[in-house]
């Protein structure tokens, strides 16, 4: 009897054994699943050097499969202390290119300084502000922190808090 107890005492515990190792196998396997790819999680911030960027210079940059635009604003231009972005002396203006009535991509008119829609004619301002038409608010300003002359779009710096509220 003792030995039967015995016995089923140490059967119990191997099984308990191999059952733990094979939960613990399964729990890394199912982290090693869900945990994003190394390529996805470097994908999800975009750097835009400014460095070499003259003024009035407009580009479009991808970020996370979305346009963003940066325009180097000119000492000329609009200032909107509640959406530019300064870094050193010079002021910018940033935004996802993208209308904020249905979606589609404005296109900026560098000679009257102001972003076009042509799905519904919806304008906006050098700011991103909507100015004309049915967009209903201005292009939203993706999270971003400045790194020296760099924009590193994808995370939330002081910058991009103080200009969303957040600080
Ligand atoms: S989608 Fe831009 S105005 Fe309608």
């Amino acid at each position: 009897m003792s030995e039967n107890m015995n016995r089923r005492d140490f059967l119990g515990m191997a099984l308990g054994g191999v059952a733990a190792v094979g939960a613990g196998a399964t729990l890394v396997a199912m982290k090693g699943a869900w945990d994003p790819l190394p390529s996805v999680i470097s994908a999800g911030f975009t750097t835009v050097d400014l460095s070499g960027m003259a003024e009035g210079e407009f580009k479009t940059v991808e970020w996370r499969g979305k346009p963003v635009y940066v325009l180097k604003k000119t000492a000329a231009m609009k200032k909107c202390e509640d959406r530019d972005v300064v870094v050193g002396n010079a002021d910018y203006s940033l935004g996802i290119q993208i209308c904020t009535h249905l979606g589609c991509i404005p296109s900026y008119d560098k000679g009257e300084m102001k972003f076009k829609c042509a799905c519904h004619g919806g304008e906006f301002d050098a700011c991103g502000k909507n100015t004309f038409g049915p967009p209903p608010t201005p292009m939203e300003i993706p999270p971003f922190r400045i790194d020296g002359e760099k924009l590193v779009l994808g995370e939330e710096g002081p910058e991009y808090k103080k200009l969303s509220g957040k600080a």
